[in-house]
C-alpha cells in the first residue's frame, strides 16, 4: 500500500494493530496514527503490541459509515478495512 506523506492517519478496521504500526514508522515520532476497530479482543491484542508506542491510540469503535470526504486533507489520512 502506498500513503501521501501526512503526519496523522487512521486506519479504521485495525485488527491487531499491524497496519497501524506500519503507518506510525512513516509519519515519525512527530506524527500521530488513531486504529480503530469494533472487535474488543483484537483491540486489546493490538494495544499490546503497540504498548511502547506513544504516537499510537487504539480505540473500541464500530464505524456506522464511510468516512466523509472532506475528512481527509493534507493533514488526516485514511486507510479503512
Ligand atoms: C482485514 S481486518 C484488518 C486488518 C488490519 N488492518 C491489520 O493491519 O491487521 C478487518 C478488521 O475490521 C474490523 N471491522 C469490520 N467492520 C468494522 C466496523 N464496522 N467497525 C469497526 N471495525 C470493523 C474487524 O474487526 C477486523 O479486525
Amino acid at each position: 500500500m502506498r500513503y501521501e506523506p501526512v503526519t496523522r492517519r487512521f486506519d479504521v478496521g485495525c485488527g491487531t494493530g499491524e497496519e497501524v504500526r506500519s503507518l506510525a514508522q512513516i509519519v515519525g515520532p512527530q506524527g500521530r496514527v488513531v486504529g480503530i476497530d469494533g472487535t474488543e479482543r483484537l483491540v486489546a491484542e493490538a494495544r499490546t503490541r503497540t504498548r511502547a508506542n506513544p504516537i499510537i491510540d487504539l480505540v473500541l469503535a464500530m464505524r456506522m459509515r464511510c468516512p466523509s470526504p472532506r475528512a481527509s486533507s493534507r493533514q488526516v489520512g485514511w486507510s479503512a478495512c
